[in-house]
């Protein structure tokens, strides 16, 4: 596939992952007129654009299950097939790349424990958002790559950043909410795309305390410049927090509680002498 307009200018790694895979969207119909079905000018095929409620691609619902247990792994947090469908596709939707199973080899079939003939598409990748009751609101709830599962067959570097951006931009958000661990690899990712305002740091209503909650602001500018190959590191910051401190972020919600400072994350994670460190800068920015 020719990468026409925007996505002509991405890092090299990007437009070759582009180049091996499709698109897909799942949702419910009734919203699809909600969303954008060529973010960047790269389009969905029509024919991988796959309805939650269409009994037919059963296989393909198995499989985008399978990533996310074979991704998160055993420390992770698997999800059945009802939160799938109540809390991604029917109230919001699933953007991913996708490989046919023909073009893949028997041994990566039989891991997603699918039927060797299978031809349909073989989820590489996922990033779930749901539209929040504040209008125009979104809630990041899932983003995982077969990154970690299928180097051995695949260069897929960049995998979950590619997928992030060009899902944002297939759903519009614009004001996106998320919660995630302090000490998540995915921080990586997130923080590629913008800054992160802290809204909780120490969150006991998830199963995870160490949680945050956090807010950012993505515009198609901020979508296109993490694709740009260069690491989106803090030029400035108030102070950096080791994440594996087992106090700090019961602290930053006293002080977040109490409406004493609010703070950004406004950098990747620095990694010095094996632990890693966050930039924050006081106030939401
Ligand atoms: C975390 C996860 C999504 C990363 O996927 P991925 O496709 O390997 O990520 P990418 O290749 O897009 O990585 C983007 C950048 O983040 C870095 N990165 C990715 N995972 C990282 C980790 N665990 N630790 C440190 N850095 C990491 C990459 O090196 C890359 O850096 P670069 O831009 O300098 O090249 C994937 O490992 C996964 O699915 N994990 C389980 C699910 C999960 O934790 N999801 C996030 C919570 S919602």
């Amino acid at each position: 596939m020719t990468l026409t307009g925007d996505l002509e200018k991405i890092h090299s790694k990007y437009q070759s992952i582009l180049a091996v895979t499709e698109p897909y969207l799942l949702t419910y119909p009734g919203n699809l007129d909600h969303m954008n079905l060529k973010p960047f000018g790269h389009e969905i095929p029509r024919e991988n654009i796959i309805s939650c409620i269409d009994s037919t691609r059963k296989d393909f619902f198995n499989a985008l299950q399978m990533l996310d247990k074979l991704s998160f792994g055993p420390v992770g947090m698997p999800m059945e097939k009802w939160v799938f469908f109540d809390c991604g596709e029917m109230v919001g939707a699933i953007y991913g790349l996708a490989v046919r199973g023909d073009k893949l080899d028997a041994a990566i079939l039989k891991q997603y424990s699918l039927p060797a003939d299978y031809t349909d598409l073989v989820p590489v990748s996922m990033y779930i958002a749901i539209p929040m009751a504040k209008p125009g609101a979104w809630f990041g709830h899932n983003l995982c790559s077969a990154n970690s599962f299928l180097a051995e067959h695949y260069n897929f570097s960049g995998l979950a950043v590619l997928t992030k951006a060009l899902g944002v931009k297939t759903m519009n958000i614009h004001e996106a909410f998320g919660a995630t661990q302090w000490e998540s690899g995915s921080l990586n990712i997130h923080l590629q795309l913008a800054n992160m305002e802290v809204h909780s740091s120490y969150t006991p209503a998830h199963s995870f305390e160490k949680t945050m909650t956090y807010r950012s602001h993505y515009t198609d500018e901020k979508l296109l410049t993490a694709l740009s190959g260069t690491p989106r590191v803090a030029e400035e910051f108030d102070f950096l927090v080791d994440v594996s401190d087992p106090e700090f972020y019961k602290n930053m919600q006293k002080k977040i509680e109490a409406k004493e400072e609010d703070y950004t994350i406004v950098g990747r994670p620095v990694y010095q002498d094996g632990k890693t460190f966050l930039p924050l800068k006081k106030g939401h920015i």
